[in-house]
């Protein structure tokens, strides 16, 4: 007689991906599986107000310990819609019935977390310096990376501005948007003539550009104009170089061709992707194994930034 009785097997490591757009980023979907996730399901084109009734509807089948092992991931282009979804799907938890959240649209928060986690170790370790008071002109700055480095480096008592190569309106807007938002101040500037580049390059202490891939917003000519520059960081991977002499290798490398008095150094895109990989892998390991619900959005993708930073010595 066959043995029909279902013998006790471990829950599989359930993900439910959850983004806006009309499709859920691979690079999100290959991470989850690498830090262990074994079910991972994409729901598309999910507007905000179905996040709680999704939500609600990942919590009750499994009992508290298949919760444990339950996951919400939130993706997407709009770096506060998907602020605002982890929110709502936070307050849609009915305890014990709670999984973690994780948000990373489009990659913004890891990616400008480990970016500014490594223009602040650059600025400890070369200059002595911290990021609160400093001088950061983000170039590319309207875009979901920029919106999120803007917010942290704010957060940090830096004097942000936001540039927009479309027109000081634009930058306005988005700067408006999230001191709103966020609580914190910063300021939009255009930079839609080489000019007006120039103009605020001849500013800067820090720039960050985080502009569209494969475009170059500062070339050697307007790095000259670059007067009290200490640290120029580009996330873009795909050539030109975003920032002239800045190459995707380089990790702290003076950039030939600045006229500050002692030099600037740069940070480039792999250095960058380098922390950002484990800060998105950290944080879905997390999910997994942390015991507790937990609800990740960028403030802990910056404090796990800063750990994968420190690491580096
Ligand atoms: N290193 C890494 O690990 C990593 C990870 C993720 C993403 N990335 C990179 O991060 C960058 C930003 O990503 P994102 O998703 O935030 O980008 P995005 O939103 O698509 O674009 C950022 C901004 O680029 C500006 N822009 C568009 N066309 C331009 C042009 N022809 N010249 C100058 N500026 C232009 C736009 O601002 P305005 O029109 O207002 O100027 C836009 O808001 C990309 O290069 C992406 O590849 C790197």
């Amino acid at each position: 007689m066959s043995d029909t009785t279902e013998k006790p097997t471990e829950r599989p490591y359930i993900l439910h991906m959850l983004t806006a757009t009309p499709q859920m980023s691979p690079f999100d979907v290959n991470m989850a599986a690498d830090a262990g996730y074994q079910i991972i399901v994409p729901y598309c084109s999910v507007e905000a107000s179905m996040v709680a009734n999704l939500t609600q509807d990942a919590i009750f089948s499994r009992g508290p310990k298949g919760v444990s092992r339950t996951g919400i991931f939130i993706g997407g282009r709009d770096v506060l819609l998907a602020a605002d979804m982890l929110e709502t799907a936070r307050k849609a938890m009915v305890p014990p019935f709670e999984v973690s959240v994780f948000a990373d649209p489009s990659g913004s928060y890891t990616t400008a977390a480990a970016l500014v986690a490594l223009v602040e170790r650059h600025l400890a370790k070369a200059y002595g310096m911290e990021l609160g008071g400093k001088r950061v002109l983000i170039l590319g700055g309207t875009g979901a990376v920029g919106r999120v480095a803007a917010a942290m480096a704010a957060s940090l008592g830096a004097d942000v501005s936001i540039a927009s190569h479309s027109g000081e309106a634009r930058a306005v807007r988005v700067s408006d948007d999230i001191n709103q938002r966020f609580g914190i101040v910063t300021k939009g500037v255009g930079t839609t003539t080489p000019a007006e580049l120039r103009s605020a390059l001849g500013e800067a202490e820090i720039v960050l550009a985080t502009a569209v891939a494969g475009v170059q917003v500062v070339s050697t000519a307007d790095l000259a104009h670059a007067a009290h520059l200490l640290i120029a960081a580009d996330v873009n991977a795909v050539p030109p170089e975003g920032i002239a002499g800045v190459n995707v290798m380089n990790d702290g490398k003076p950039i030939e061709g600045v006229p500050t008095a002692g030099g600037a150094i740069g940070i480039g895109a792999l250095a960058i992707g380098n922390v950002k990989y484990q800060v998105e892998h950290r944080l879905f390991i997390q999910m997994r194994t942390g015991g507790k619900p937990v609800y990740l959005g960028f403030p802990q993708a910056f404090d796990e930034a800063r750990a994968v930073a420190a690491g580096l010595g």
